[in-house]
């Protein structure tokens, strides 16, 4: 086996200990300048331990002063990361003054500059390099900020909390001072300073409060901000109706940046977001980008309880934030749908994401627990994993106790933790007491990483009416469990929602053995024991099971259908979830038989049963245009390569393009049909309704372009030519890409001069042409390579940087996998490249290669070489080391 040198530290969970200091409250002065920054802090420090010496985190500052009660300290030391204070009296005033350089940072953590303004960002130990603290979230003080500044440069000057004062100081700089009233740990910290404009609007929350909101963009930006203040305005109302959850500030502001290496920030009172969740109007945002605005707005806001008032105690509690924040911003989404088909559409996405992304981490070297037991850079562990895995452990909470009984406990957990900084346990316990149940086992929902197996055996016996479900459940290690020998799997607490549908398509009633009368259609079975029967009684005709309704729980299920049954379930079940989850089903067995099809040379035929299914849900008007569009969406390759024992991306791609051309040659009169009847004709809107017929209408766009047919080129010509919006637009573009057009090189063309001055829409220029598919033999790579010449292209802001680099190696499978290994090679420099930049994002495209051992073996061979290459270099952050030493640690 072959390792590389690693010598970084690994952080444990089990050697957490409390801090030895509590800080009262933080007075910082902070004298913004891009070359030299100067911050001074002043600090109420109570020591906790005796003879403990004071260990304060810091990175990247210059240390120019530090007094104890005003008094130069004597006694300290500081190396590349700490400070320490030796010999400290029990109570003191701790003053420590540092300058750092926010014009040359371009990790952009801790202060930095962008645009010409200023900006923080301090999740998760970003704080440390703007001035020396206790950069932990289990320390919590209340903090008094002033910001000065050239006034010129800087007329806006924004921190957390509230206004207290501003005024005009000499040389032309000016002031202002805010305070936060709330207790909170250093990573949500927040300042921002330059040149902003923004929209308000005042509110009143349910106490009758009346609330400031703001919305800070650049100025040109401002026609495109409404949409993120409706959302903050829904995403307020909801959290009082949803869970008497109010806004405790006096004013919230919303900032946008564009260079961000995340989604947003959800700092107290001071949101910063990257613009690609903020900026939207119809020219230029697509339905998706104003449904992931919503979406985002909602999360940080939600986080003001879930997170700031609520917080961490440490980092490997993040899923307590993370993982219930997001399914609260799941939850009001699907709320803000409107509809049960809304909602199911929601979910679906949802699942989806899950799917295609979470489980194969949870399958591959970085896998770990939801709450995981140990970490080399804590800003690796922002994972799929504790966001969207952890959602749905949040979710079986409510699935298993009930929408009430979940809101019971959530008043229990601000009831006891308002103010602290806690643990995924205390979340779990106060789940239990409101409840009176005992979780004790679900707690393996944190411990334990892997996506469990449940496979279902099922018989119905005619003679006494009586069905019989067998459910068992397995989880084989993974990632860093292989290693640990003494690590034994215990089964987990799984609710499965189940129902039977009877020969007529309905449900049917549900009694179990022992039961003296039916109880409803959807029952929740608790699945505890690694094998469980359970035996409905009275089942009057044989039933065609439909398990883990709505997703009940994120497993693997493992269950043979034939394909009637499929088509059966995909036509009547009641649950709209599982309905889709039918097609997807009976799509991916047909694609897997297709893949094995383009193997061994064989010709490439569509399945005519899937086709008949896709066509009747397509012309079926009882369905909302959303939900048959996400029936229609083909499993997508990434996935299907999952589902192979040898990933072979070349034979998937050929066997999904079979497969869409199959379809759309037979089904190619309703496909045009529904194009034409769900064109748009009045004024663009974004609400679901409307995004759901634009999505089926390009849906079948999409479909008609793979038949090369003259008069889809035209229909897709003809609708970038008039889109009066971004969604039909790009949509268009996407076709046209994908086709022999004539037109494609003029319609792009078209569109980079028509948007050359919004930096959002250039992405999705950049991150289109890397995602084409690569006609006739066309090598996208070299497409990809010319356009990293691009004057617009920049490796140092990341938005850019994804739109090319990230969409070529993470979403264009068949590309990126050329035989000739050169999308490894690409991947290698800009690994390499982006690391000098900026560790953080460098680290996310590393993670790329995580899933080489499962691949054909010249394709294996050559991503190993790459990620050896990689390994090499003697300059590799913390964060790109982890994530290649765990890659190669995995080779067998
Ligand atoms: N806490 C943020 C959220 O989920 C995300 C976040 C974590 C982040 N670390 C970051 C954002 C670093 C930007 C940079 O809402
Ligand atoms: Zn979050």
């Amino acid at each position: 086996m072959l390792r590389t040198e690693d010598t970084s530290v690994t952080v444990y969970r089990q050697d957490y200990t409390p801090p030895a200091f509590a800080f009262g409250h933080v007075d910082l002065l902070v004298e913004l300048d891009a070359e030299r920054t100067v911050v001074t802090s002043r600090i109420e420090v109570k020591r906790l331990v005796k003879d403990t010496p004071l260990i304060l985190h810091g990175e990247e500052q210059e240390l120019l002063a530090v007094t104890i009660n005003d008094e130069p300290a004597g006694h300290y030391s500081i190396d590349e990361d700490t400070l320490t204070l030796h010999e400290v009296p029990a109570r003191f005033t701790l003053s420590i003054t540092s300058a750092n350089r926010p014009s040359a940072n371009t990790s952009l953590m801790g202060l930095y500059v962008s645009g010409g303004n200023f900006f923080t960002q301090c999740e998760a130990e970003g704080f440390r390099k703007i001035t020396y603290f206790l950069d932990r979230p289990d320390v919590m003080t209340t903090y008094t900020v002033t910001l000065r500044a050239d006034k010129a440069q800087c007329p806006v000057l924004l921190a957390n909390g509230n206004l207290i004062s501003k005024a005009d100081l000499p040389d032309g700089r000016h002031e202002a001072v805010w305070d936060d009233p709330f207790k909170k740990p250093s990573y949500l910290f927040a300042l921002v300073a330059g040149r902003l404009s923004c929209i308000e609007e005042t509110i009143t929350t349910g106490s009758g409060a009346s609330k400031l909101l703001q919305v800070w963009v650049e100025p040109a930006d401002l026609d495109k901000t409404r949409h993120a203040m409706d959302s903050l305005i829904a995403s307020i109302r909801w959290d009082e109706a949803r869970f008497g959850l109010e806004l405790d500030l006096e004013r919230f502001m919303i900032v946008a940046v564009s260079d961000f290496n995340m989604g947003a920030m959800e700092n107290k009172g001071l949101n910063i977001f990257n613009t690609k969740y903020v900026l939207a109007n119809s020219e230029t945002a697509t339905d998706t980008d104003f449904a992931n605005i919503e979406s985002v707005v909602g999360h940080e806001y939600f986080h003001n309880w879930t997170g700031n008032r609520v917080t961490c105690r440490d980092w490997f509690q993040l899923s307590l934030k993370e993982g219930l924040t997001v399914f609260r911003d799941q939850e009001f989404s699907a709320d803000m749908m409107g509809t049960a088909s809304g909602r199911a559409v929601k979910r679906i996405e949802d699942v989806r994401l899950l799917r295609q992304v979470q489980f194969p981490e949870d399958a591959g070297p970085m896998a770990h627990p939801v709450r995981p037991d140990s970490y080399q850079e804590i800003n690796n562990f922002y994972t799929v994993t504790v966001y969207e895995k952890g959602a749905e452990v949040v979710r079986m909470y409510q699935t298993l106790l009930g929408r009430d009984g979940f809101r019971k406990g959530m008043d229990l957990y601000f009831k006891r933790h308002d103010g602290q900084a806690v643990t995924c346990d205390d979340f779990r316990q106060a789940m239990a007491d409101a409840n009176g149940r005992d979780l004790t086992q679900f707690g393996r929902w944190y411990s334990q990483a892997g996506t469990p197996e449940v496979s279902a055996l099922t018989r119905y016996n005619p003679a006494d009416k009586s069905f019989t479900l067998t459910l068992t459940q397995h989880c084989p290690k993974v990632g860093i469990e292989i290693s640990n020998e003494a690590l034994d799997k215990q089964p987990f607490h799984i609710p499965v929602a189940l129902g039977l549908v009877g020969p007529d398509g309905r449900d049917l009633p549900l009694q179990l053995d022992g039961e003296a009368a039916p109880q409803g259609t959807t029952r929740v079975l608790d699945l505890t024991e690694r094998t469980q029967t359970y035996r409905f009684i009275n089942v009057d005709a044989p039933p065609v099971p439909s398990l883990l309704r709505n997703f009940s729980a994120p497993v693997a299920l493992d269950i043979h259908y034939t394909d009637e049954e499929l088509a059966f379930l995909l036509a009547h079940d009641s649950d709209p979830f599982n309905r889709w989850e039918a097609g997807q089903r009976l799509a991916t067995r047909t694609l897997l038989a297709l893949v094995a099809d383009a193997q061994a040379g064989r010709p490439l035929v569509a399945d005519a049963k899937l086709v008949k299914a896709l066509g009747s849900v397509l012309t079926d008007e009882t369905l909302d245009p959303a939900f048959r569009e996400q029936i229609w969406i083909l499993p997508a390759e990434t996935y299907l390569g999952e589902r192979m024992g040898i990933a072979d991306p070349a034979a998937v791609h050929a066997a999904r393009q079979a497969l869409r051309q199959g379809i759309a040659s037979a089904l190619q009169s309703e496909l045009t049909d529904i194009y034409t009847r769900h064109r748009a004709t009045g004024p663009y809107s974004p609400d679901a309704a409307s995004a759901g017929r634009r999505a089926l209408k390009n849906l079948a766009l999409g479909y008609l372009i793979e038949t090369g047919d003259a008069k889809a080129l035209a229909l897709a010509e003809r609708q970038y030519a008039e889109a009066d919006n971004m969604t039909d637009r790009s949509a268009a573009l996407t076709a046209l890409l994908n086709s022999d057009s004539p037109a494609r090189g003029e319609a792009l063309a078209d569109f980079y001069m028509r948007f050359s001055d919004e930096a959002l829409v250039i992405d999705k220029w950049f991150a289109m042409q890397a995602m084409q598919p690569g006609r006739h033999g066309q090598h996208v790579i070299d497409t990809v390579q010319s356009l990293m010449q691009h004057h617009a292209f920049t490796l140092r802001n990341p938005n850019r940087a994804r739109s090319l680099i990230f969409s070529f190696c993470t979403a264009n499978p068949a590309q990126f996998h050329a035989a000739d290994g050169s999308g490894y090679t690409f991947w290698k420099n800009q690994v390499l490249a982006l690391d000098a930049i900026n560790p953080q994002v460098a680290a996310r495209l590393a993670r790329a290669l995580d899933r080489w051992t499962r691949f054909t073996i010249p394709l294996r061979d050559r991503m190993h070489a790459a990620l050896q290459q990689v390994a090499a270099s003697s300059m590799l952050s913390r964060d790109v080391r982890e994530i290649i030493s765990k890659s190669l640690g995995q080779a067998g």
